[in-house]
C-alpha cells in the first residue's frame, strides 16, 4: 500500500514539474543572449532558417588588422579541394603559377619548416591553407566588438590609450 502512495505522488510530482518546465521554456530562450542554431524558436516550433549569404568575392585584397594576420580570403573558394593528391590554391598561388594567375604568391614563411630553414617547395605545415586563411560572407556580425587597429591605439585616437 505505501508503495502505491509513494508511486502516485512521484507520478504527479513528475506531471506538475513538466507543466511548470513547458510554460517557462519560451521565457528562458528569449534570455538567451545567442542561440546560433534556433534563435528563439521554441522547441516545438519550426523555425524560419535566414538565408544563405553570399560568398566575399572581390579582386582587392584586404587590409590586415595587425601584422602577423594571415590575410582574409578575398575571393569565393567554394568546391576548392585541398587534399593528400591536389591543392586548388596552389594551382594559383605557388610561385610558378601566379604569371599567369596574377595571384599573389605564398610570401616566403610558407616555405621554411619548423626550423627556420628554407625549402624548395610549400612546407607541409603550411600546405592546409584553409587552417588559417579564411573567406568571408557579406554577413552582419551577430555580436559586436571594440576592436581598435593598432595604428589608431598608437596615434592615441583611441582615448585613455597608453603611449
Ligand atoms: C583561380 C586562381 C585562384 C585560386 C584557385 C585561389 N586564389 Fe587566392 N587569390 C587569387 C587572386 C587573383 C588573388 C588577388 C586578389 C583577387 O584578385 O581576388 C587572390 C588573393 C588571395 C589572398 C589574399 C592575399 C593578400 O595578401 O591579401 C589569399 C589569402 C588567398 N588568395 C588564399 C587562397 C586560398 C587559401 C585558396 C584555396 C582555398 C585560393 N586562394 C585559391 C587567385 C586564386
Ligand atoms: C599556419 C598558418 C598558415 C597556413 C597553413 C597558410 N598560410 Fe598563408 N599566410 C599565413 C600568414 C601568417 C601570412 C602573413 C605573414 C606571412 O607572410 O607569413 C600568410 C600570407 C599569405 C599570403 C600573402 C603573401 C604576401 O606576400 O602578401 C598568401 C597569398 C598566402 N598566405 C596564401 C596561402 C596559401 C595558398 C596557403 C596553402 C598552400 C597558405 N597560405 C597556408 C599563414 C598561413
Amino acid at each position: 500500500m505505501t508503495r502505491l502512495v509513494a508511486l502516485v505522488l512521484i507520478v504527479a510530482g513528475a506531471l506538475i514539474a513538466t507543466a511548470v518546465f513547458a510554460q517557462t521554456w519560451p521565457e528562458r530562450v528569449a534570455h538567451s543572449p545567442l542561440d546560433a542554431l534556433r534563435g528563439t524558436t521554441p522547441v516545438n516550433t519550426e523555425g524560419h532558417p535566414p538565408p544563405i549569404p553570399q560568398p566575399r568575392n572581390r579582386s582587392e585584397r584586404g587590409v590586415r588588422n595587425y601584422p602577423e594576420q594571415p590575410p582574409l580570403i578575398p575571393h569565393a573558394i567554394e568546391g576548392y579541394r585541398i587534399d593528400l593528391n591536389s591543392n586548388k590554391c596552389l594551382s594559383c598561388h605557388a610561385r610558378a603559377r601566379t604569371g599567369e594567375s596574377g595571384a599573389p604568391m605564398l610570401s616566403i614563411t610558407h616555405f621554411m619548416d619548423r626550423n627556420g630553414q628554407v625549402l624548395a617547395s610549400v612546407s607541409p605545415r603550411r600546405y592546409f591553407c584553409t587552417q588559417c586563411h579564411v573567406s568571408q560572407y557579406e554577413v552582419t556580425a551577430p555580436i559586436s566588438n571594440n576592436f581598435v587597429d593598432i595604428d589608431s591605439l598608437l596615434t592615441g585616437v583611441q582615448p585613455g590609450a597608453r603611449r
